[in-house]
């Protein structure tokens, strides 16, 4: 066990602060940018509170930058610049778009950094410290912060993983399709409902079951044997019916439908229920009325 600083304590920091402290952790100060939400869970904690990051480096083994990702940079070239950085600290970000590299003039002053980006969505402090725990953690950094950050993830109960750096964006663009997308699709379902008259709680309620039996699906047998529905079944009178409703309720959403089918075919496709030739069907009444001029 690390003694810890956090600063950031926004829903992740004081998220993670929480947890690790649940775990045995002692948590050695905390710190934001206005001070009222780091004093908040300093009071919570037991802990000391600051509003100068370079002020809770003196007790800290390890730090966590937990500021907003635009923040990183600046935070970290002021806590170098502060000379307070001691050779052997390790210091770790939270951000799942950018490398550990944003830390290096932390590193420059002997530090160990790395980047430990929890998959997934911290909605709510309480949330996240319920969702935490079986969460996978994408390491990425310097090997002398890996064992560390191993450590850490393995005392909050989650599953570290290596990445590397380059493949950051394309790892976090993963990440954001299925938990901030899939938060859109809920959206745009409730829309519909709503169209037809239902409140936002009662589409709510009524989805739910769909959705958490289609998750449980795709737990148990994978997206692709997953797939079910009037692209599925290359049902095209189904889906014709489909588009000519949602053209008179909003042209926009209408494409949005169609982009999304086109996509669902591939994965019908892939499942062997419709072949090449209802797909190229499907895929042209998904494509009807778009613009194909170049
Ligand atoms: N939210 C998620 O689902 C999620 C998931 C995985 C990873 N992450 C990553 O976790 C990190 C934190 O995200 P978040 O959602 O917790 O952000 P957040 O809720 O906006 O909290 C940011 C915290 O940083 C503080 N802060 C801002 N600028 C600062 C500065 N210059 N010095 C010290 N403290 C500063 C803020 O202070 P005030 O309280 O005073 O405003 C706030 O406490 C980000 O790197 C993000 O990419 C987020």
């Amino acid at each position: 066990m690390f003694r810890t600083a956090v600063i950031g304590t926004g829903v992740v920091g004081s998220a993670i602060a929480l947890l690790l402290q649940q775990k045995g952790y002692t948590i050695t100060g905390v710190c934001s940018k206005t001070g009222v939400s780091a004093a908040r869970l300093a009071k919570r904690l037991g802990c000391g509170h600051s509003e100068k990051p370079e002020e809770l480096l003196a007790q800290a083994e390890v730090i966590f930058l937990a500021t907003p990702d635009r923040e990183l940079g600046d935070v970290a070239g002021n806590l170098a610049d502060s000379g307070r950085v001691e050779e052997g600290q390790v210091f770790f970000h939270l951000s799942g778009a950018l490398p550990a590299d944003i830390l290096t003039p932390l590193r420059e002053k002997g530090a160990a950094v790395g980047s430990v980006h929890p998959l997934q969505s911290f909605a709510s402090v309480e949330n996240a410290i319920t969702n935490l725990k079986g969460s996978f953690f994408a390491f990425q950094g310097d090997e002398k912060a890996a064992e560390t950050a191993f450590q850490i993830v393995k005392d909050l109960e989650g599953k570290p993983f290596m990445m590397k750096s380059e493949d950051k964006p394309l790892y976090h663009l993963g990440a954001c399709i299925a938990s901030n997308y899939l938060v859109a699709l809920f959206h745009f379902a409730v829309s519909i409902y709503r169209a037809i008259g239902m409140s936002t709680e009662q589409a709510t309620e009524a989805l739910m079951p769909l959705i958490k039996g289609t998750l449980a699906n795709i737990e148990s047998l994978g997206p692709v044997k997953s797939l079910t529905g009037p692209v599925a079944r290359g049902d095209v009178n189904t889906l014709e019916k489909h588009l000519e409703a949602i053209a008179n309720l909003s042209p926009d959403l209408a494409k949005l439908y169609k982009t999304l089918g086109q996509y669902t075919v591939r994965v019908a496709l892939e499942k062997g229920s419709i072949d090449k030739i209802n797909a190229e069907k499907l895929i042209s009444i998904f494509r009807e009325g778009e613009n194909t001029s170049v």
